[in-house]
């Protein structure tokens, strides 16, 4: 059975499965280069060249909301599909009124567990579809949601907290489902909020995560009542577009209901600082209510996460800490591309009552590149031999190297198959990267450590190994000196453990560059420049060195090194 789902929205994405099977993953924005792509065409593409046929078409976009064609009145994803296969019949699957079902399966399916508890912290979803309120569908959204999940597709919904902007709030109970209407926009509206006031794209969370650490407390920002209602400091508005409540605060009248006065990114200053603070910590705090409510109402101390705020590595880190009995699993891909993975199991587990665990084990699922390396190599660029010792060594001369092989990483992080590395011990080299990347002064760099290595120079907080990136750890004390260029201000790193089997060439060049520095760790950031989706084909990675300074590619598969003359 061939299933393939594809997200509409902005993180578009697509997702082929065979049975159980994962085949490829892909965001839209990589292979169109438009940062946020939505409709995932090219994505979809991709899926003929693993399969002349699919059974199963599934669409993943909150409400449903598809443009049709003429004539036949088709959605245009179904009508593309007919066209590529014809003759072959298939089913057209609608989620789109599941947004927090999807995300919710993708977190269970992947996490290997065979039952547990899913709590989804998102910004906006479905709508809620009530008979007497049929007004709410497109005036209101999930939030936050508390599932348990077993197989083959078992779903028990036990609560749901829907945001709106018309109506009073009120609570019911809809099939053993608590549902809670109100004017509360959720943690993460909130948090889109006070990052568009700092000057960045609401979903730019990342941005707002690396300045938290510069802030202090302030007791002149009031952001958590209750559930972040309509009457705290910040008003989100749906579908986009987030304000400060400025009437609390007479020195932002004059900008009432406009949210774009506050967008210049330069403009960090010390109250910028605080409220970003401000937004992390009653986030946090929020959760770990959320987490308390998931215990209670399912009894599991297995707890799957999904939903954009499950990218929040600093907060997911907290909970480690704050929950040592839970044993979490947090979605790598918990943003609303990673929908497409959850959609095609639930969808084929329900059709095949195939019960068997078959999660993903690695993130490196990007569609199959290896046919288009060039034999020759473009102009203005040379090429030699190398060995991963040869690259440490580049490296640990405080040279930037940029490393591509393999399949692309799904999520955004990069895992050393599409990364720029450095050397960590660099003092500057936070400033300096930041500087060729032409990204903001602010945002710290993570770090790939091997993971046999990992306990002696990061506090897991019990945690085994890291392999996902999706933890801003304490780096051991006594080390924070030694990598300066990776330590962030409040002495986390946001952390990788690398094992030979997950990823042997990038295991081999952090080894070689233990040997020569006593460091069992690379500075490793995401392959791309500000404003640029993650390299994605060898194309891309020439392309990125000719607009930068960067000098260096490694491809650790042909033994290479090419050199930008
Ligand atoms: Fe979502």
């Amino acid at each position: 059975m061939w299933l393939l789902a594809i997200n509409v929205g902005h993180n578009g994405a697509t997702a082929l499965y065979k049975d159980s099977e994962l085949i490829y993953y892909i965001e839209e924005d990589r292979l169109s280069r438009m940062k946020y792509d939505g409709n995932p065409y090219l994505g979809l593409e991709k899926a003929y060249d693993y399969t002349d046929k699919v059974d199963f078409l599934i669409l993943c976009a909150t409400n449903n909301q598809f443009s049709t064609v003429p004539w036949t009145g088709e959605d245009i994803y179904t009508c593309y599909v007919r066209k590529k296969q014809p003759g072959h019949k298939f089913e057209t699957v609608k989620l789109g009124d599941e947004h927090h079902l999807t995300h919710a399966a993708t977190a269970f399916y992947n996490s290997g567990f065979t039952d547990a508890a899913a709590l989804v912290i998102d910004g906006a979803g479905s709508g809620f579809e009530f008979p007497d309120l049929e007004q709410l569908k497109f005036n209101s959204w999930e939030v936050e949601s508390i599932w348990t999940f077993g197989y083959p597709a078992e779903t028990t919904k036990h609560l749901v907290y829907y945001g709106t902007n018309s109506v009073d709030s009120f609570t019911l109970t809809d099939n053993d489902t608590i549902v809670e209407v109100s004017d509360a926009h959720g943690l993460t509206k909130s948090y889109e909020a006070v990052t568009q006031y700092l000057g960045f794209h609401p979903i730019e969370a990342g941005k707002t995560m690396g300045i938290a650490p510069y802030g202090k407390p302030n007791n002149t920002i009031k952001l958590h009542e209750g559930r972040f209602s309509n009457r705290t400091f910040i008003k989100p508005k749906f579908p986009a577009g987030n304000v400060l409540r400025c009437d609390m605060y007479p020195e932002l009248q004059e900008h009432e209901g406009d949210i774009s006065w506050h967008s210049d990114p330069d403009l960090i200053d010390d109250y910028r600082k605080d409220l970003a603070y401000a937004v992390q910590k009653s986030t946090e705090d929020r959760v770990k209510q959320l987490i308390r409510k998931t215990i209670e109402l399912t009894g599991k101390k297995q707890i799957v996460m999904a939903g954009g705020y499950v990218l929040n590595c600093v907060a997911n880190y907290e909970l480690l800490k704050e929950f040592p009995d839970v044993e979490f699993y947090h979605e790598p891909v918990a943003h609303d591309g990673g929908n497409v993975m959850g959609a095609c199991q639930y969808v084929y587990r329900k059709v095949s009552d195939d019960s068997t665990p078959n999660p993903t084990t690695s993130l490196y699922l990007g569609p199959d590149h290896s046919k288009e390396y060039a034999d020759d190599i473009p102009e203005g660029f040379t090429s030699q031999d190398i060995t991963a010792a040869e690259v440490a060594k580049l490296i640990a001369e405080q040279n930037i190297v940029c490393l591509y092989q393999g399949r692309s990483e799904a999520g955004p992080r990069a895992l050393g198959n599409r990364s720029i590395l450095f050397d960590p011990t660099v003092a500057n080299g936070k400033d300096l990267v930041n500087e060729v990347k032409h990204r903001e002064w602010f945002r710290p760099f993570a770090g790939s450590c091997l993971a046999e290595s990992v306990h002696e120079w990061f506090d897991l907080a019990g945690r085994a190994e890291s392999p996902s990136m999706m933890y801003a750890v304490d780096v051991v004390e006594n080390k924070r000196d030694i990598i300066p260029a990776i330590t962030h201000v409040d002495g986390t790193c946001r952390i990788q453990t690398v094992t030979k089997e997950q990823n042997p060439h990038y295991y081999d060049v952090i080894s070689e560059f233990n040997k020569i520095k006593g460091v069992p760790i690379l500075f490793n950031t995401s392959f791309n420049l500000a404003g640029d989706p993650l390299v994605e084909t060898v194309a891309q990675a020439y392309d990125t060195l000719s607009r930068s300074e960067m000098k260096y590619l490694w491809l650790p598969e042909i033994g290479k090194l090419i050199t930008k003359s």
